[in-house]
This record gives structure tokens, C-alpha cells and sequence, in this order.
């Protein structure tokens, strides 16, 4: 049990033995760190509801607190606040069981239920762009952090890779090379092994073509037409567009590898095509399916929507499937496949209303049952300096590789004094750089829109990923430094100053800290948690001589205190997405 949690234990009992409901006992972090480390703020409410006075209730569950060794001291003040702060002893009992446990004493919540987690959402030959970005790092998070909690999580790219991106290119594959067999009607033999484009030509033919379209009507109306014919299985165009997936999904991974984000499932929207007719079928037995204006719709609006929630389009007037047929439809194979507990869609938040619309339908339509779990985080987006959506120096679109160059080469040039190798001071720069870029996003709240600011990311100091790392590197050379003159870590002893407590309270916060960014989604609070802990870490090294100290104890209980502070520091980095070099 966590300090905090035995504090509230003990309080809840105190308030019962006074006479006055035990759930007024709950125990927080202090919101006045000056004066108290926790507070109890259930007097206020206790006297409400029996008319006494609050000073008089919260003196008399403090009075039966100061006796208690869990407490230093507990002090009722006006208007009926109990402050409290916790003995040395209690503390540095609590960091025994945390170090103990190798989960920190995470509760794994999840017991192995399976979630899904969409996020990546890359589509297939476009560019990617800063929501993807986003998505990757947000989402990768978060899988980390359901697998943490005990789930068993399973990430999904979800291709966008069944629009009219793929007409556009078979038509201007058959302008430049129209001697290829896919084009060939009478072809029955097996269509080459090899892709006719490389992923730099795709890059080029696909922009082009979309240009093209908007000015020459007729290659659009072509562009149309092949891609009804690639979704009515025509075979030519069918093997054509496996060679764009191929070709794209190679040159995705890449990138994805790039940024530390892996999916167990590379499946996109054109994979469920084959579940869409069966299940409109049953929409239209259930009588759902509404007539309008040609095209067939959903109603999900109730009667308490403070806003308006239009219905949930499925099918347009010509015939074809849209964006949220696609995402029912996918619903409808993921229950088949894994039956998750849990969904949780990683987007732009501009898709907010679409999952509204398409979770209700999917509840409304029976494809999952009422207690199934959907949520989306709709995220904010990346801007520049500019306050316009983000854009690498090259203009145009994002290139990845060009924003990982862009973060590298700034770290690089703040690891001026470094004494490392060329070789590895150019990785151990990659590695920081991916930090920076990772915490530079996952330090804001995801809803909210963040400018990318690469001069404040790639700094070692404030509340940044290379600062974090920075203070991983200091305690693993401390603790190589112990390790090397013998000295090893012992029983962590009750702090002998204020800046030692701290260190050992914020340590004590963590399996808190991760089980309130999970439930929040909110990976923000790891952050947070991990600035907090940096800070206190450092403080602490500052005031106090580790390889110095003569109270041999002491001086191991400190080397304890250290390897502790480094791997929660070390967990939290790698539920963000990023790892730590071993110098810098
Ligand atoms: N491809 C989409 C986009 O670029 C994102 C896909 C998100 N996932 C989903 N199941 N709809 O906006």
C-alpha cells in the first residue's frame, strides 16, 4: 500500500472512532506544499452534513492522529483542514514495498483483458502529416501504458488505404507505362513479382496526379472509375494496388522504426471491405437504416444532446461507403478476431464528432454489446512558430526523416562539451533528439493544440526529454562510480533531511501517478512526474556528498534511494516511447 493510501486508511478510521462516516477520510496531496505534505479536507464536508462546527470535527480526528506513527505531525486549521505530513520512518517503509516490487506497485488493473488501440492511421501513398505524427507518439504511449496496467493491447496502424488516392494512381500508372500487364484485360497469366515504382516514385506520382485532378475533369472521372473498379475486385487493379501497399507499407515501417512506434497489426481500411455488405444487410433488418436525400444514414441523435449529432452516413446516393462504413465494418472484425474489452482510437480531435457518431451507431446497432469500452482521444494540433499547422523546413509536407534530422542535429549542438566518441556521440544525440521530440509532445495535454518549439525541446534543462535523460545519465555515473569502490545499495533509512524526504515522498507517488495517466489517458502526468522527480533528484544530489558520506549505512541507503529514482525514471520514459543513453 502506497503512503498516501495507508495515510487514508488511518484518517477514515479516525473519523469513524469520532463518530462521523470513514469516507470523510480521504487523504490527498498537499495543494499548499509550503505548509503540509498531505491534507485532509473531509471536516468541511462532515460537518455539513451533521450542522457542527468543522474546526471542532477536524481537531478532534487530528488529536487522535498525532499519535499515530504514521504521522509527524497532523494539525487541524481553519476553516477545518487537517494538515498532515508523514513521519520519516513511514516513508521510507512505503519506498521498501515499491522497491520491492518490480511493477512499483502498479496494480494491474487490466487482468489481461485485450484492448485495441487504433492509432498511426498513415494513408497509404499521401504524405504523412503532423496528425500522423502525433498519433504515432500519442498512441504508442498509451499501448505502453495498457500493457503496464496489465492489459493485453494490441496496436493497429489502420491504414487509410481504400480511397480515391489509389484511382489516381492506377490511371497515372497507366498514362506512363500503359503496356503493363494489370492494364491488359485479356491477361490471365500471374502479374510480376516486382512493384513497377519505387516509394520516391510514388511520392511524386501520387501529388501530381491529385494536381492533375482538380484541373483535367476527365482524367478525375477516370480516377473514379478505376477506383470503383479496384472495390469491385477487378483483378489487374487489384494486384496494382497490392504493389502500392507493399511499396508504402515498407517504406511506413521504416518510418515508424524510426520513431520507436511498432504495431502488431498492419491493417488498413480496404482489409473489412469484405464484412460491409453483410452487416449494412443486417442494418437494413433491424430497420435502422434511413432513407435520405438517396443516401442511407443512422440516426444516433437523443433527445439530451446538447449539441447537435447528425446521422451517421453509411452509404452515399452512388453506392459507395464512406469513412464511418469502413470504421463500423472494422468494428464488426475486430469483434469477430479479438472481442477487446477495450477501444481506444488516437486521432486529430476534428474527428471528434465521426466517432461520436460512430460509436453510438455501433451500440445502437448491436455490433458490440452496451458495456463495451470505446473512447477516442481527440488530439490538438502540432503548429509552428507561425501558429499554422507544423511543416519541415523543406516546406510542402512533413518528411519525417527531415524532423528527426532537424531535432538530432540541435541536440548535437548543445553536446558541445561532451567527451564521447564521434561515432557514438552521433547516436546518442539520435537517442536524445527522439526524446525530445516525444516529450516535447507528451509534456502537453493531448487535446490541446502546442507549438513545436526545437530550441526549447532539445534544451538539458527545464521541463524537456534531454533533461530528463541528463539526470539518468548523472545517477547511472554515480552509481557506476558505488559500484566500482564497492559500495551497494542497503535498506532505505528514514530521511535525514528535508531534501532527502522529498525526494523519498516523490518517489513514493508513482504506481498513482501511472494508474491516474492511464484512467486519464492522459500521459501528460508522467511528464509531469517525471519533472517533479528530476528536480527533486537533483536537488538532492546538490545537498548531499553520495560517494563521500562516512555513515556507511546512510551512504547505501542513498545508493538504494538512487537506483530507485532511476528506474522509475527509466519505466516512465519507456511508457512515453523513449529510451536513455548509457552517457551523454
Ligand atoms: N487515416 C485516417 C486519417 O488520416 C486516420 C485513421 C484513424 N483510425 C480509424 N479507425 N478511423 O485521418
Amino acid at each position: 500500500m502506497t503512503l498516501q493510501e495507508q495515510m487514508t486508511q488511518t484518517v477514515q478510521k479516525a473519523f469513524a472512532e469520532c463518530g462521523f462516516e470513514a469516507s470523510f477520510g480521504r487523504v490527498n496531496l498537499s495543494n499548499r506544499p509550503d505548509l503540509c505534505e498531505y491534507q485532509c479536507n473531509g471536516a468541511m464536508a462532515a460537518a455539513k452534513q451533521v450542522h457542527k462546527n468543522p474546526m471542532e470535527i477536524a481537531e478532534a480526528v487530528a488529536a487522535r492522529l498525532s499519535e499515530d506513527p504514521l504521522f509527524d505531525s497532523a494539525l487541524a486549521v481553519r476553516p477545518g483542514f487537517i494538515n498532515l505530513n508523514a513521519s520519516a520512518e513511514a516513508a521510507a517503509n512505503a519506498l521498501e514495498q515499491i522497491r520491492a516490487d518490480e511493477r512499483l506497485g502498479v496494480q494491474p488493473i487490466g487482468g489481461g483483458k485485450t484492448a485495441i488501440l487504433d492509432y498511426g492511421g498513415a494513408n497509404v501513398a499521401k504524405p504523412l502529416h503532423v496528425g500522423h505524427l502525433r498519433s504515432a507518439i500519442i498512441g504508442e504511449s498509451l499501448k505502453r501504458l495498457y500493457r503496464f496496467m496489465g492489459y493485453e493491447a494490441i496496436g493497429d496502424v489502420h491504414l487509410g488505404d481504400w480511397g480515391l488516392q489509389m484511382g489516381l494512381i492506377i490511371e497515372a500508372v497507366k498514362d506512363e507505362q500503359p503496356d503493363l500487364p494489370y492494364f491488359d484485360e485479356s491477361f490471365t497469366g500471374a502479374y510480376p513479382a516486382e512493384a513497377p515504382f519505387t516509394i520516391s516514385d510514388l511520392e511524386t506520382i501520387y501529388p501530381a496526379a491529385s494536381a492533375r485532378a482538380k484541373n483535367d475533369e476527365a482524367f478525375s472521372a477516370r480516377a473514379h472509375e478505376a477506383t470503383f473498379r479496384l472495390q469491385q475486385g477487378d483483378r489487374g487493379y487489384t494486384a496494382l494496388f497490392q504493389h502500392v501497399l507493399n511499396v508504402s507499407k515498407a517504406d511506413l515501417k521504416k518510418n515508424y522504426d524510426a520513431l520507436d512506434v511498432h504495431f502488431e497489426l498492419w491493417k488498413g481500411e480496404s482489409d473489412v471491405q469484405p464484412y460491409i455488405a453483410d452487416m449494412l444487410a443486417g442494418f437494413e433488418k433491424q430497420g435502422v437504416l434511413k432513407e435520405s436525400e438517396g443516401a442511407r444514414v443512422i440516426e444516433v441523435a437523443r433527445p439530451d444532446d446538447t449539441k447537435e449529432v447528425p446521422p451517421c452516413l453509411v452509404q452515399k446516393s452512388d453506392g459507395a461507403y464512406l469513412y464511418a462504413t469502413t470504421d463500423l465494418a472494422t468494428i464488426v472484425e475486430r469483434e469477430k478476431l479479438y472481442r477487446p474489452a477495450e477501444y481506444c482510437y488516437i486521432t486529430d480531435k476534428r474527428q471528434n464528432m465521426h466517432f461520436e457518431q460512430v460509436f453510438r451507431a455501433a451500440k445502437l446497432t448491436h455490433l458490440v454489446p452496451e458495456e463495451r469500452r470505446l473512447f477516442h482521444l481527440g488530439f490538438g494540433t502540432m503548429n509552428g512558430k507561425d501558429g499554422k499547422p507544423f511543416k519541415t523546413r523543406s516546406g510542402g509536407v512533413l518528411r519525417l526523416e527531415y524532423l528527426l534530422k532537424d531535432v538530432k542535429e540541435a541536440v548535437y549542438e548543445r553536446m558541445a562539451e561532451t567527451d564521447l566518441p564521434e561515432e557514438e556521440k552521433q547516436q546518442t544525440a539520435a537517442v536524445i533528439g527522439l526524446a525530445a521530440l516525444k516529450y516535447g509532445d507528451l509534456s502537453n495535454q493531448a487535446t490541446k493544440d502546442y507549438v513545436f518549439d526545437l530550441e526549447r525541446f532539445s534544451s538539458f534543462e527545464g521541463n524537456t526529454g534531454p533533461y530528463i535523460l541528463y539526470t539518468i545519465v548523472r545517477i547511472r555515473s554515480i552509481l557506476r562510480k558505488a559500484a566500482e569502490q564497492g559500495i551497494g545499495a542497503g535498506k532505505i533509512l528514514p530521511a535525514a533531511g528535508p531534501g532527502e524526504k522529498e525526494l523519498q515522498l516523490q518517489l513514493g507517488r508513482v504506481a498513482q501517478t501511472v494508474t491516474e495517466a492511464f484512467s486519464e489517458k492522459a500521459p501528460h502526468k508522467l511528464c509531469q512526474f517525471l519533472y517533479e522527480l528530476s528536480n527533486d533528484f537533483n536537488a538532492f544530489y546538490r545537498d548531499n556528498h553520495i560517494l563521500k558520506e562516512e555513515d556507511a549505512a546512510r551512504q547505501s541507503a542513498w545508493i538504494a534511494l538512487l537506483e530507485l529514482t532511476e528506474r522509475e525514471l527509466i519505466t516512465l520514459c519507456h511508457l512515453l516511447g523513449f529510451d536513455a543513453p548509457e552517457r551523454m
